[in-house]
């Protein structure tokens, strides 16, 4: 029987260092890109790929994302009341009616695996998609989580999604070695979480998209400590690839790593120069400030 992707997981319990002080109070995943916060664009993403169950993996300091994908009553009330229904129309529209939402405690921050682990019960017994919301992909067509479950759709296997990275960049990221089997699709060989470049076995690095079947769970409940002292996802992959296929897939889009400083100033210019309100006054002004540098 062929299996459907219709559950995102959302792993938004991390404590976001790298953002402080930004993140001493607010969750890193609600930081805005121009006018929308992160989580919201990574939701869209999921909603895009045909996802239809959104699971928030959350911890301290998280409660402004329940509150932001809440009805919002008395502001909903103020802008009727205020006749401005462009504003109105946009906020009932943050979350298509057919889209429910789940949140889940990750009591302490053990790692990614760990979180994503926590999100089992509601998940079951069935494939399902991990969206890091600090990895942003702007595709501008089909969106990076629909490209997997297209894939998926087709191969009923875990999807990875990878991209190239410098070579010097490679103690961040979980590094694959795979072999190809089509164009941007990959069989996994080996994965290992943050190698340093001298022992890294390529430069091909997993961003925050996958897409997993529910074997998983039982390798990450057999997964110890790894890199950091926190339990890896990459580690439980490394021993899924041992039982099952696992492909890695070189998605469309321009992947910005907002959970860096530079990485989210980036985003900004970039969703600053496409966003219809703001392009053509942003796009003037940085013309003239660049001139100045
Ligand atoms: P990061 O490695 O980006 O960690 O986590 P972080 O804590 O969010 O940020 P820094 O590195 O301290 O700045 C990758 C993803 O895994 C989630 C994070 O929320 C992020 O989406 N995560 C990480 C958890 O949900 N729980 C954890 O225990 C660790």
């Amino acid at each position: 029987m062929t299996q459907k992707v219709t559950k995102a997981v959302f792993p938004v319990a991390g404590l976001g260092t790298r953002s402080l002080p930004a993140t001493k109070a607010v969750a890193k995943e609600m930081l805005p890109v121009v006018d929308k916060p992160l989580i919201q664009y990574a939701v869209e993403e999921a909603v895009a790929a045909g996802i239809d169950t959104m699971i928030f993996v959350t911890g301290r300091n998280k409660n402004s994302i329940p509150d932001h994908f809440d009805k919002s009553y008395e502001l909903e009330k103020e802008l009727e009341k205020s006749g401005k229904t462009e504003l109105l129309k946009m906020l009932r529209e943050l979350l298509p009616a057919h889209v429910s939402c789940v949140f889940v405690r990750q009591a302490e921050a053990l790692g990614l695996g760990h979180a994503v682990h926590c999100a089992k019960p509601v998940v079951g017994n069935e494939p399902f998609a991990v969206i890091l919301p600090d990895d942003l992909i702007e595709d501008g067509q089909r969106g990076c989580m629909k490209q997997m479950v297209e894939l998926f759709d087709k191969q009923q296997s875990s999807v990875l999604g990878v991209e190239r990275v410098d070579p010097s960049e490679t103690h961040k990221y979980g590094i694959v070695e795979h072999t190809a089997v089509a164009p941007r699709v990959g069989r996994l060989q080996s994965i290992v979480e943050k190698p340093k470049p001298e022992v890294a076995p390529s430069n091909i690095a997993v961003v925050g998209r996958y897409i997993l079947t529910p074997a998983i769970f039982e390798k990450i409940e057999n997964t110890g400590r790894g890199a950091g002292g926190e339990i890896q996802l990459t580690d439980a992959i490394a021993a899924l690839m041992q039982d099952e296929t696992v492909l890695s897939y070189e998605f469309e889009g321009k992947r910005y790593d907002c959970g860096s400083k530079f990485g989210f100033l980036l985003a900004n210019v970039e969703y600053g120069l496409l966003h219809p309100e703001i392009k053509a006054e942003f796009a003037a002004y940085l013309q003239q400030r660049v001139v100045n540098i």
